[in-house]
């Protein structure tokens, strides 16, 4: 019976209890302002401050005010602080040192790392409060286990498992560590897998509860771990991203399960909203591609090299950097827009300086920011950022599309996809509907990469084909310092 009573919450112990809730309702105010302020890239730091202050007030109130009531009737605050505190230290410390050194194109990677830490330890908690649920239910003794507290034990198991091990994955694959296994018959594996361990919960939930009889839990673990792997396998390598936002939304879920087990409101409010925001955030990610979820899971995209326009016996046309100079310096306005390339060459510090150098010389300088460019949300807005791009330079897909009538040079500086007119003209393409930076629009286009390899989607770019189009060749970096120092001779 014990664990049954310290499950319930000891609501006759008021002073304390009042206090805890108090701070769990603070502290979900706490997430919920740095979740608006992350929106938006002036505030997007503070938004993170915002919500680890909630955390902190969440965990420190947890340790002072948590009391259980347990057998002998009295109420007992939390054992082991001192272990928890060391703890809490070193993952502090490895988080801070993790995210002080990670460089910005390694960014999704770490996530990754962090979100599948999240589902371990979601699963951890539904493996240490299985037994002693089962244990209390044995002693009932009860004729089953069908209840709310072993659904969401189980389930908190079964997502935290699947979100730990596809979040490995997911890391392995982006650190290109791990290839894809394109199989369709993982389609079918995974399905039975799903059903499979739909089934056990179920099963685990209908068995007369038996004291220490532990291989369920641990079968259950293997099984959504294995699950976990299989998922996210054959899932291209470059659709990461919206797998890992997808991912993170799942353990977000797992520790709500665990908010409803602890009947703790912080955990369950924060949960919901890793869980709803994630959702949220890969389905924006997947509008912003024209893509569907499922799309995206079946991994159908990309790899392809017969789809979309094809170059044919085309040529391009190259520009010197002298050339390139002249024609920027002598501009009225010109457009920056930035894709993954830039994140690749780290080129972002070098066009702020050619921002400062042309802004100087009277011409306008803005930045065109298509929502899915790089491979993480917000990734240009970040780099732009980390290199003090003034916000109100930075303008959004359709503001900046408007301007492009008006704009007498476009740099493109390593993109590809978000600049390709086939999303437009094509209906073949498979990039075809998806939004892009109508850079054809500006008078002249110059565009910035190292060969013409082809982006994300694999497919050709026709672009870089156009009369008004001409190519810069080279990595971005050593393009834009050329660039700059040319600029700065005339
Ligand atoms: P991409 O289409 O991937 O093109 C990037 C281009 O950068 C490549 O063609 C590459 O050409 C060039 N590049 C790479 N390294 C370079 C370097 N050092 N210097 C100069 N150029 C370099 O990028 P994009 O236009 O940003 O489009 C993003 C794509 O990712 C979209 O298809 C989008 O749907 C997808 N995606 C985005 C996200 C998010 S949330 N951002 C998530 C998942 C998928 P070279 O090799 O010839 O240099």
């Amino acid at each position: 019976m014990d664990t049954i009573i310290t499950l319930t919450r000891p609501y006759e112990f008021s002073q304390y209890i009042s206090i805890l809730e108090i701070s769990y309702i603070l502290a979900s105010v706490l997430f919920v302002i740095g979740l608006k302020k992350l929106s938006h890239p002036e505030t997007a730091r503070s938004g993170n401050l915002w919500a680890a202050a909630g955390m902190g007030l969440a965990i420190f109130c947890t340790l002072l005010f948590h009391k259980t009531l347990v057998g002998t009737g009295k109420y007992e605050g939390i054992h082991n602080i001192p272990f928890i505190l060391v703890a809490l230290f070193i993952g502090t410390f490895v988080g801070w040192f993790a995210a002080k050194k990670v460089k910005i194109t390694a960014m999704p990677q770490m996530v990754s790392l962090f979100n599948g830490m999240g589902g371990a330890c979601a699963a951890l908690i539904s493996m240490i409060e299985f037994p002693k649920l089962q244990a209390a239910m044995a002693a009932l003794p009860a004729q089953n286990m069908f209840n709310g507290e072993t659904l969401a034990i189980l389930l908190g198991l079964m997502i935290g498992g699947v979100s730990f091990a596809g979040s490995m994955i997911a890391f392995g694959k982006l650190d290109e560590r791990i290839g894809d296994i394109k199989s369709p018959v993982l389609r079918y594996i995974n399905l039975c897998f799903l059903l499979l361990l739909l089934g056990f919960v179920l099963f685990i939930m209908l068995r007369q509860p038996v004291d220490g009889e532990a291989w369920m839990i641990y079968l259950l673990a293997v099984l959504a771990l294995v699950y976990g792997v299989t998922l996210v396998m054959p899932i291209g390598g470059a659709d990461m991203p919206v797998i890992i936002s997808l991912l993170n939304s799942t353990t977000g879920i797992a520790a709500a399960m665990g908010g409803f087990v602890f009947n703790n409101h912080v955990m369950l409010t924060g949960g919901i909203l890793v869980g709803s925001s994630g959702t949220i955030l890969s389905i924006l990610m997947c509008k912003a591609m024209n893509r569907s979820l499922l799309n995206v899971i079946i991994g159908v995209f990309g790899g392809s090299t017969t789809a979309g326009a094809q170059s044919g016996d085309q040529t391009v046309k190259e520009i010197t950097i002298s050339d390139a100079a002249i024609l920027l310096s002598y501009s009225q306005k010109i457009f920056i827009v930035p894709g993954y390339g830039l994140a690749v060459a780290q080129a972002q510090h070098l066009c702020h300086e050619l921002d400062v150098l042309l802004s100087a010389k009277g011409v306008v300088v803005k930045y065109g920011i298509h929502p899915v460019a790089g491979r993480m949300p917000g990734h240009m807005n970040v780099l732009l950022a980390e290199s003090d791009v003034p916000y109100e330079k930075l303008m959004e897909m359709e503001d900046a599309n408007n301007e492009m009538g008006s704009t007498d040079v476009v740099i493109v500086v390593g993109a590809n996809d978000v600049v390709n007119p086939a999303a437009e003209d094509d209906p073949s393409s498979p990039i075809t509907g998806m939004p892009v930076i109508q850079v054809w629009n500006a008078k002249n286009v110059i565009v910035m990469k190292r060969s013409m390899a082809k982006g994300y989607a694999a497919i050709e770019n026709k672009l870089f084909y156009q009369s008004k189009t001409r190519m810069l060749f080279g990595d971005a970096k050593l393009t834009m310092q050329k660039l700059i120092t040319e600029i700065k001779s005339l």
